[in-house]
């Protein structure tokens, strides 16, 4: 499966749910790569750190911030059981690539009553990939929701009959995914009994019974 996370709003998630996914499908045994498909290149400054600190591979993470993205993630597809796109903030050429390449696209959202206009961008080019592309899946993710929150019930409530649906599966916000991300590694490692690699493992389920 080719899963993009994609949202042109920038610092709402893609790059810490990208590796965290990647992370709990290489964990289960499964055969994953990463496409850092973001000029910025934070995927790979993670997993560049992460070599530098001599930890272990976990899956391999390739640059690919190109607009042939597609037909090359096609090609690449075939070795590995799943591809994970780490996407660009605004950069439309891109967007447009990682949404031909991708079966489902997961939008992270932050509990905010403004991140639905922000989205506003993102759901043009998603109706855009569909006239080409019919059957690609999508689902926003709720991001940093802090405990008990109410703005996490109402975004959720606001985007609850909303297409693309919202995952059940939500994120919380953390000190383990912040630190993990800083450190090379992933919230599973630091702590594997953690909420946050609970939350993961939660998510990776919700999106492979998507895919089914
Ligand atoms: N659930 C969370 N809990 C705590 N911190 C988080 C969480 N999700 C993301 N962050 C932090 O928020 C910041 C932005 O996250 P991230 O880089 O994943 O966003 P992004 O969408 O990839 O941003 P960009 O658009 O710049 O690529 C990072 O410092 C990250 O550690
Ligand atoms: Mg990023």
């Amino acid at each position: 499966m080719i899963v993009a996370l994609l949202n042109q709003k920038g610092g709402v998630g893609k790059t810490t749910l990208a590796l965290h996914l990647a992370g709990e499908w290489s964990r289960l045994g499964k055969r994953v790569l990463l496409i850092d498909a973001d000029p910025q290149a934070s995927a790979l400054d993670w997993s560049e750190q992460r070599s530098h600190q001599g930890f272990d591979r976990l899956f391999g993470v390739v640059g690919l911030a190109r607009d042939t993205l597609h037909r090359e993630t096609a090609e690449l597809a075939r070795s590995v059981d799943h591809i994970v796109i780490d996407g660009p903030p605004r950069v439309a050429g891109l967007m447009r690539s990682a949404l031909l390449a991708a079966d489902l696209v997961l939008i992270p959202v932050q509990p905010s009553p403004l991140d639905g206009w922000a989205s506003a961008e993102m759901l043009s080019l998603l109706r855009e990939a569909r006239i080409f592309r019919p059957e690609l899946a999508a689902r926003f993710v709720l991001n940093r929701c802090g405990p008990r929150s109410v703005l996490a019930r109402e975004t959720s409530a606001s985007l609850a009959d909303q297409d693309p649906p919202l995952l059940p599966s939500m994120i919380g916000q953390r000190v383990a995914f912040a630190e993990a991300m800083q450190n090379g590694r992933l919230a599973f490692e630091l702590e594997e009994t953690s909420h946050a690699a609970r939350e993961i493992a939660w998510l990776a389920a919700d999106v492979d019974e998507t895919a089914r």
